[in-house]
């Protein structure tokens, strides 16, 4: 599969990152069709407004010359004409400006970071921490390298900003993730016992503490 990852500016990648996001962290089973559908179109749609959000305040930070907070929505896009690329959901879509191919959206991720001030720590040992979020790809064309892909563009960008350690929270139990960031160089910095996430309320399953979150680390980033 030939892919770009890039930047998200245009409103059409962001919609479809969106999409994907609500697709990928809100999957029902086939007897819940109808709810799940309509979570996932809110989802989306919450999503968007979001990303958008996000994408105004990046333009407006940019032409700042000390700027405290970056962030970026990174997609993955193919040409829908690859033979490599998997029927795919319609609305990952995206017809990229007056092109005629239309391409495909396989995978996205934000990346955010923050400069600490004086004496202040954000996240393990940093004063100057990226940290990933929504990491996904698109479930037909997963375990084909894309989200590695989008976790190097991702280390790539943060280490341009100059951010000194690159971080993402998971939940424990989602043993694909914690393979996933094994597998591209992540260690576990901290991890958060049943009775903590019990106390966040976070309940999974109807098992309170079960949705108990692991922070990792990136050791390929370099820095701390
Ligand atoms: C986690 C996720 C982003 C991985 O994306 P991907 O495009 O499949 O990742 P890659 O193809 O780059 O996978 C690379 C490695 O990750 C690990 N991995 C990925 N999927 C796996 C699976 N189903 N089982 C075991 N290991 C897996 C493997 O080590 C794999 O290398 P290998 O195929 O050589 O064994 C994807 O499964 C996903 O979107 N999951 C749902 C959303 C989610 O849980 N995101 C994480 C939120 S913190």
């Amino acid at each position: 599969m030939d892919l770009k990852i890039k930047i998200a500016e245009e409103d059409e990648e962001l919609q479809a990152a969106s999409w994907l996001r609500a697709l990928s962290f809100y999957a029902y089973p086939p007897e819940r069709k109808f709810a799940g559908e309509l979570h996932q179109i809110m989802i989306a749609e919450e999503e968007f407004q979001l990303l958008k959000a996000q994408r105004a305040n990046r333009r407006f930070e940019q032409d700042k010359v000390e700027c405290n907070e970056r962030n970026a929505c990174l997609v993955a896009v193919a040409s829908a004409n690859d033979s490599l690329v998997p029927p795919i959901n319609e609305k990952l879509y995206i017809q990229q400006g007056k092109q005629e191919t239309r391409h495909v959206l396989v995978g996205t991720l934000d990346v955010h970071a923050v400069r600490a001030l004086p004496g202040e720590s954000l996240i393990g040992d940093c004063t100057n921490a990226a940290y990933l979020a929504n990491v996904c790809s698109a479930p037909c064309a997963r375990r084909r390298g894309v989200g590695g892909l989008l976790i190097d563009a991702a280390r790539q960008l943060a280490r341009e900003w100059g951010a000194d350690g690159l971080y993402v929270h998971t939940m424990a139990v989602n043993e694909i993730a914690m393979a996933f960031y094994k597998n591209n160089g992540f260690v576990v910095e901290k991890e958060e016992t049943s009775n903590q996430a019990h106390y966040r309320g976070r309940c999974l399953d109807g098992i309170e503490g079960r949705g108990r979150s692991v922070l990792l680390r990136d050791t390929n980033f370099g820095g701390v």
